[in-house]
């Protein structure tokens, strides 16, 4: 396994690679690695010849105030992992390097990225749809890897794929669990014990939102109704945002219809943690 922190560097020995018609597989990441990234880096180990990982905690996605300084950093141990998963590159840049001075140019995927997340997040996507934008042309993989978990930035990110016509294929893999039902996270490292107990009401409103709608309810306001009241419960849950809508527009629906998406976003205590499902019928 090789650590490169160059751009220019990590493109030449990559270039090389697909002129050997390699397949290559490309996980991105602000590190902190968990189990769903590996189930990414395992799909990618398994339907490639060649994993590339990128570990970088990309400061334009924070906005003032959020955490970036404190966004965990285990740097060593990640790569550790990496390498026991059989990753071939690593791509480790630093700030000066992605973002030298004079940077200027971002990219805005509209309509997408105001609403859900956006709302509490202004310019949140615009930094993440930047930063992958500038990974797949570093890396040039084949197929890129993205969790379930982040919904909105999965859905963001294919769509600017097909906009600006990049040349590679993205695949969305299910969120993983914990036994109790946590949606990993790198932010759950933030929750103290008691904390955690309460980040259930996350996985447990959308348990409950599914129930629902196989028992046959269809209006998605007496679900949110449903799901807010479950989660008020707890004083120190605090919720951000409960949607229902479709996969493609992220509009908001009146009435549950086949693959819409139910999102939340939940403080507790400091700690902002978001969830979702996806209906399959309807
Ligand atoms: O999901 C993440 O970890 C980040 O948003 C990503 C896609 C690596 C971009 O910085």
């Amino acid at each position: 396994m090789k650590l490169i922190p160059d751009p220019e560097k990590i493109s030449v020995v990559i270039e090389k690679i697909r002129q050997l018609k390699k397949r290559i597989g490309f996980v991105p990441t602000m590190g902190a690695l968990h189990s769903g990234h590996f189930s990414l880096i395992n799909r990618a180990r398994k339907e490639n010849d060649i994993v590339v990982v990128s570990i970088f905690v990309n400061p334009t996605q924070f906005s003032k105030g959020e955490d970036f300084k404190e966004y965990p950093r285990r740097f060593k141990k990640d790569i550790g992992f990496c390498r026991r998963l059989g990753v071939d590159f690593v791509f480790l840049p630093d700030r000066n390097n992605m973002y030298p001075e004079g940077y200027s140019t971002f990219i805005n995927v509209d309509n997408l990225s105001d609403c859900l997340c956006g709302v509490s997040r202004p310019g949140h996507f615009r930094g993440v749809a930047t930063v992958v934008a500038k990974l797949l042309n570093i890396v040039h993989p084949d197929t890129l890897y993205l969790g379930q978990k982040d919904a909105q930035q999965a859905i963001i990110i294919s769509r600017m794929v097909k906009d600006l016509n990049f040349p590679v294929k993205v695949k969305v893999l299910p969120t993983v669990r914990q036994g109790d039902g946590l949606a990993l996270s790198s932010r759950n490292a933030y929750l103290n014990k008691q904390e955690r107990s309460v980040a259930l009401v996350l996985s447990k409103a959308l348990r409950l939102a599914e129930t629902l709608i196989s028992n046959g309810q269809r209006n998605c306001g007496r679900i949110i109704s449903r799901m807010k009241q479950l989660i008020e419960r707890n004083k120190q849950a605090k919720i951000d945002y409960i949607a229902i809508v479709d996969p493609e527009q992220l509009k908001e629906l009146k009435k549950i219809a086949p693959g819409c998406l139910i999102a939340l976003a939940v403080k507790i205590g400091k700690v902002r943690l978001i969830d979702n499902t996806v209906i399959g019928c309807a």
